[in-house]
């Protein structure tokens, strides 16, 4: 089965053909962080403006390497949301451009859905239950997953994404947009415990994150030592190096901190990690150590898979389009989509653990 997906809810144009759900046959992404690094963020009319530049080349593309044509295709998985509502209307119209003219069959896809499945190319299928860390600029979420299409949101930030943390504080220090990536290679430079950044604690959800309270620390230690902005990246100073080293470690610690904590509760055979910020390496290393720790598989993506990219897209449409699903052609941007949230406490799944007990 054949599946075009498409991809363009924030920054990155991108389009992709998957075979049977796991071969990616081409997986073209434009990334727009040039445009937007001059603004220190995504500039959503802007990035709408660009996506419709962009789209046909890129799918296009998509097409030229896998060596297919539309009317090879069985279907096409669309994101249809969460995110920038221009930038998703281009990706959905193009998208239904495509399907009417070739008569195939389209869907629209979760884009958190999305990250999760971006585990189907390089990994078996996981075990359930898996428990996946979705890590990104614009989500930071915890899913129970009990099979296929069946998710129980365990933990989320209740203010600030992981991602729009680590851009907010290289902002703050003059390292500029996308945060991640810099605060990464430079974190490797300096001491982790250097700086004691406390880990913010939700009373009634133990399980849920919170990044303000680290970035207003870094804020208020950036004020109080006096550190000037980096003005040359290539040579930042010993207390920028530390203060990356020691707030990623924050970071990282919060977020492992409540996988373990879930962990203990749900038993997961898998664990996942996905999303832009399941890029930092550091993240990576904690993540895979926990699952050694807990005996079970870290499902952990290739960075051209973690962050935004359709081949993820269309690995998510897969299950659907083989349903034989189909959207009308009223179908839109939805903004708040969500993932199913199945009660785990009065779920079936649940009790049949209960009696294996
Ligand atoms: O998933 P993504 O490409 O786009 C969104 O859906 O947001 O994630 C982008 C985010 C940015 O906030 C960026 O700073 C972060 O992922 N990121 C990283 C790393 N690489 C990208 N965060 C930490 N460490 C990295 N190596
Ligand atoms: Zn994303």
């Amino acid at each position: 089965m054949l599946i075009l997906g498409i991809e363009t809810s924030c920054d990155e144009t991108a389009a992709a053909i998957l075979e049977n759900g796991t071969v990616v046959k081409s997986n073209v992404i434009y990334s727009q962080i040039a445009t937007h690094k001059r603004f220190g963020g995504v500039v959503p009319e802007i990035a709408s403006r660009e996506h419709l530049e962009k789209i046909q080349d890129v799918v296009n593309e998509a097409f030229v390497q896998a060596d297919v044509t539309p009317f090879d295709l069985d279907g096409i998985a669309i994101t249809q949301g969460p995110g920038l509502v221009g930038s998703l209307l281009v990706g959905i119209n193009f998208g239904k451009g495509i399907a009417f003219a070739a008569n195939k069959p389209f869907v629209g896809v979760n884009h958190i859905e999305g990250h999760v499945y971006s585990v189907a190319f390089e990994f078996p299928a996981p075990e359930y239950p898996a428990l996946a860390l979705i890590v990104s600029g614009g989500h930071t979420n915890l899913f129970l997953i009990l099979e296929p299409g069946k998710y129980k949101l365990v933990g989320r930030t209740r203010d600030d994404a992981a991602g729009e943390a680590f851009d907010k504080v290289s902002k703050l220090i003059g390292l500029g947009y996308p945060g991640g990536p810099v605060i990464d290679r430079l974190a490797k430079l300096g001491n982790k415990r250097g700086i004691i950044f406390p880990l913010a604690e939700i009373k009634d959800q133990r399980l849920d994150f919170s990044f303000s309270g680290l970035k207003t620390a870094v804020l208020r230690y950036v004020r109080e030592h006096h550190i000037e902005p980096v003005t040359d990246p290539q040579n930042p100073s010993p207390q920028i190096l530390d203060l990356c080293a020691s707030f990623q470690n924050a970071v990282v610690r919060a977020l492992i901190r409540s996988v373990r904590r879930a962990a203990e509760i749900y038993h997961p055979k898998t664990l996942i990690l996905a999303g832009g910020v399941a890029c930092n390496s550091e993240l990576r290393a904690s993540l895979q150590h926990l699952a050694d720790e807990l005996h079970v598989p870290a499902y952990i993506p290739s960075p051209i898979y973690t962050t935004d990219n359709a081949a993820m897209i269309a690995a998510a449409g897969y299950p659907k389009l083989l349903r034989g699903e189909c959207a009308g052609w009223e179908m839109s941007a939805d903004l708040s989509l969500r993932l199913q949230n199945v009660d785990v406490e009065s779920d079936t799944w649940k009790k049949k653990q209960r009696y294996r007990l």
